[in-house]
């Protein structure tokens, strides 16, 4: 939906013009998976899938919330009223940034917001992320608080943790936050140092696709956590602060000390080995070797599959199919349990793919897939 629409939605409802229209995307994952709260490293870009919300100031502590996604009318709240694992709705991730942005001592004094978003959600492409980044993007403008996009992040993550009650990492809204078109951004997640890696595949005659499985997935739901809480163990039973702290030519013997306990075993060889991937990709796209990252990927796939035990049968499918159907690589993205494949491959052989991939699911009797091609699109910004 454009800026235009959720103005004039916006005026619709609250009987009057917004002060302001700001858009947030979702993501990819290129690689680097799980690795966000280890201190490690992540490589997303944004898509050119965004919410966009219109937000005029209030002075009174309310805040009036609206959807144009979502059946029902405007929610009224009161800020003093906000308090974490309250709200199971999707008025908690505007709320839990707003919350946030309190908590951290800034003065917001209520706000009516309309929202639309363009990003599927469930999917594994950052939609909740996307719904805080624009939140958070608009009343740092609007209250003008001065705050970086890294400082907009973190509080957004804050919201998601504490407020919403999902223990993700960073990557997700610093990814919405940070990005720039045509970039693939390279973050250190332990000090959100970052790199823009320039990432035009079309200048180089390949294409990335993204397979959205349509099975969803719930991060709050256990699993999730438990990937983390396990890597948290290992962190521990090495002695370290982080997985990050585990350099990749010492997992040998790191992995010999834990002996045989078994998951702790698996979970830090993904991750160890997972940072190192995300290395190994910067290095090749800097040296203009892009076809080479192909390899690292499903490397990651496995690891995901067999190690971290994340995956399930329509990402496997959907990334072997597509390796089968000539992709250079594929690998499942995001959280995983669900959500989405990225593939890399020839320009030239994504209908190839694509069908294959299509036959597939159908064969298998799975839900019919959603394939499209991801060009990293640029990150939250003020639209009028
Ligand atoms: C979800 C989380 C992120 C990250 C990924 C896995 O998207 O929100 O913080 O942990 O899963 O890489």
């Amino acid at each position: 939906m454009g800026a235009q629409q959720v103005r004039e939605g916006f005026a619709a409802l609250y009987g009057a013009a917004p002060e302001g229209v700001w858009s947030a995307p979702g993501r990819v994952n290129l690689i680097g998976e799980h690795t966000d709260y280890n201190d490690g490293f992540v490589m997303p870009f944004a898509l050119p899938h965004t919410a966009v919300a219109a937000l005029s100031r209030r002075t009174d502590g309310v805040l009036r919330l609206h959807s144009a996604d979502v059946e029902g009318g405007v929610v009224e709240l009161r800020l003093d009223d906000l308090a974490p694992e309250t709200d199971r709705n999707w008025t908690a991730y505007p709320a839990g940034v707003v919350w946030a942005l309190r908590e951290a001592g800034h003065a917001v004094t209520g706000a009516d917001v309309h929202l639309a978003s363009t990003v599927p959600s469930g999917a594994g492409l950052s939609s909740s992320a996307a719904l805080e980044v624009v939140i958070a993007l608009a009343l740092n403008d609007l209250f003008e608080l001065g705050l970086q996009r890294w400082q907009l992040a973190r509080l957004c993550q804050r919201a998601e943790n504490v407020y919403v009650g999902a223990p993700t990492g960073i990557m997700d809204q610093t990814a919405s936050a940070c990005c720039e078109e045509g970039h693939a951004l390279f973050l250190d997640t332990r000090d959100l140092s970052q790199r823009q890696i320039p990432f035009d595949l079309a200048a180089e005659g390949m294409r990335l696709l993204v397979v959205d499985t349509q099975v969803k997935h719930a991060h709050s739901e256990g699993e999730y956590g438990k990937r983390r809480a396990g890597c948290e163990r290992g962190a521990a039973l090495l002695g370290v602060d982080a997985l990050r702290d585990v350099p990749y030519a010492e997992l040998d013997d790191a992995l010999a000390r834990l002996g045989d306990d078994e998951e702790a075993v698996r979970l830090v060889r993904h991750v160890v080995t997972e940072d190192e991937r995300v290395e190994k990709v910067v290095a090749l796209l800097e040296s203009g070797d892009t076809r080479a990252i192909g390899p690292v990927l499903v490397a990651g796939h496995a690891s995901l599959r067999d190690d971290f035990r994340i995956s399930c049968p329509e990402l496997d499918l959907a990334v072997d199919t597509a390796l089968a159907a000539g992709a250079l690589g594929a690998r499942m993205t995001g959280g995983g349990f669900g959500g989405s494949a990225i593939v890399l491959a020839e320009a030239a052989d994504v209908e190839t793919i694509t069908k294959a991939v299509e036959e597939a699911f159908a064969t298998a009797q799975f839900t019919a897939p959603r394939v499209f091609e991801a060009v990293p699109a640029a990150g939250a910004r003020r639209l009028s």
